[in-house]
């Protein structure tokens, strides 16, 4: 049984990780979306865990073999915990490739595990869920990037700070 995990923040999910994760799905038995929990980077999340875990199982429904987790601590843990031996990446511009490269050898020297890069398709390769909280705050057009119910989500949440802060 080859497993797989895609890790990441998912603040919130965009079509271009949905695209890697399709293709890993495709690549491997049985692929764990891992969503880095990090306590101390909660009040920088415009979603809590608990939402972004609840839109990954949404949008990666359509996939019969990808189940959704959250995860504390290190992604090497979390490997180790469940059986998993590849990390998944996608690598959007060589601008990412440093500190991918650099976090896969850290890995591999904690625990027995390889990642693999897939690279990003082209029609995402500037997709950053940052960049898309950024325009969407700013009143841009992103229905483009991320599924329906996600830009929902993200319009309702924009406007929950915005009436919280006005002028903010
Ligand atoms: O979507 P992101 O923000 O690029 O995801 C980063 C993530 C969550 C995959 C990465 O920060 C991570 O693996 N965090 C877990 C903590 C960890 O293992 N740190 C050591 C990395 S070498």
């Amino acid at each position: 049984m080859r497993k797989a995990v895609c890790p990441g923040s998912f603040d919130p999910v965009t079509n271009g990780h949905l695209d890697i994760i399709s293709r890993t799905s495709a690549l491997f038995d049985e692929v764990v979306v891992a969503i880095g929990v990090n306590k101390a980077k909660a009040s920088a999340r415009l979603f809590s865990a608990e939402e972004r875990i609840a839109m990954l199982e949404q949008a990666c429904a359509p996939f019969g073999n990808v189940t959704v987790a959250g995860f504390e601590g290190l992604l090497t843990s979390f490997c180790e915990e469940n059986g998993i031996k590849a990390i998944v990446k996608g690598l959007r511009a060589v601008s990412d490739f440093d500190y991918e490269l650099q976090m896969a050898q850290m890995n591999s020297s904690l625990v027995d595990v390889e990642t693999i890069f897939i690279p990003t398709s082209p029609e995402y390769s500037f997709l950053a869920s940052s960049l898309v909280k950024e325009v969407a705050t700013f009143g841009g057009d992103v229905s483009r990037l991320v599924p329906e119910f996600v830009l929902a989500r993200l319009t309702e949440r924009l406007a929950e700070k915005r009436s919280a802060a006005p002028g903010a």
